[in-house]
């Protein structure tokens, strides 16, 4: 990798435009950059830092994100279609400004994805699938608000599920979380994604390794590309200004994998075991994180 030379004097104003001397605002933080760099390790460019202007701007997105999700939460019930799912996240998005990121995006054809049982994910909300008394279902929605990203995904539980379902929805939960509590600003990536893979591997699961979470806010899908695999001060550098999702899918069974030929979206476990995934948009602070979405 190349790392450029920092070409600013001391008293020059600072390139972040806060006004301040370079060396009263980001002198200390590019010199740690540079020498993580130096270290050898992936370090995040400037142009993926939120700045706290856009770190604003994104929340007000988020507002909306959470408030499909909690307007499903209130109304996803046994015998629901998929589509009225996709209906609430309509009709949520649209009257309060914003614009359901999936709807297009690559082709997608829907607003929400809703992954149910064994799917892992980029589910269809299907106008013939109805919901069904023990089913799990990832609703997934993504929101774009004046330019800005917000992504994040639950669970819901349909009526009497299996003890074994139950937990697996829950251990993948605790998973998300373990792996946020390790986001902090001058950890790695890879520390958030030990905490989540050492969790889900205790309790006999396994971890989806071909799709994971990414950087968001001025785009849906930014750099970098963040998996649950590698390991403690592995992967890119936390540093303050840093916005991914941790959205760690974990199969009962097998970590394998397939995409539905027909539709080239849908994602299902080879075994046909239940698949179970959590997702909050989380960002890198000075003083340790901030969740954006959940
Ligand atoms: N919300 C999904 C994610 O977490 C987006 C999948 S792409 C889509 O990245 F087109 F299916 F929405
Ligand atoms: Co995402």
């Amino acid at each position: 990798m190349t790392v450029k030379q920092i070409k600013i004097g001391r008293n020059d104003p600072c390139w972040c435009g806060s006004g301040k001397k370079y060396k009263q605002c980001h002198e200390a933080f590019d010199k740690k950059i540079y020498s993580a760099a130096l270290e050898g390790h992936t370090v995040p460019s400037r142009e993926i830092l939120k700045t706290p202007e856009q770190v604003e701007m994104i929340k007000k997105s988020a507002v909306i994100n959470v408030a499909c999700l909690d307007a499903i939460a209130e109304e996803i019930k046994e015998g629901m279609k998929l589509s009225k799912i996709n209906d609430i996240v309509n009709e949520v998005t649209r009257s309060m400004g914003g614009i359901p990121a999936p709807l297009n995006y690559e082709g997608y054809p829907y607003s929400v994805c809703t992954s149910v049982n064994d799917q892992v994910c980029h589910g269809f909300p299907w106008d013939d699938v109805y919901l069904e008394d023990g089913d799990i279902v990832n609703c997934d929605c993504s929101t774009i608000l004046d330019g800005y990203f917000s992504d994040s995904s639950r669970m819901f539980m349909i009526g009497n599920v299996s003890d074994e379902a139950r937990k697996l929805v829950e251990v993948t939960k605790e998973a998300m979380m373990k792996g946020l509590d390790e986001v902090k600003p001058w950890g790695f990536l890879g520390d958030m994604a030990e905490a989540v893979h050492t969790h889900a591997e205790a309790n006999g699961y396994s971890v989806v390794r071909e799709i994971g979470g990414h950087g968001i806010g001025l785009e849906f899908h930014e750099e970098p590309w963040v998996g649950y695999l590698s390991n403690r001060g592995e992967d890119m550098l936390m540093a303050p200004g840093l916005m991914f999702t941790i959205e760690p899918m974990i199969n009962m069974g097998t970590s394998q994998i397939y995409t539905d030929k027909e539709n080239g979206w849908e994602v299902y476990t080879m075994d046909g075991k239940p698949s179970a995934q959590w997702e909050i948009q989380v960002l890198v602070t000075e003083t340790g994180h901030e969740v954006i979405s959940w």
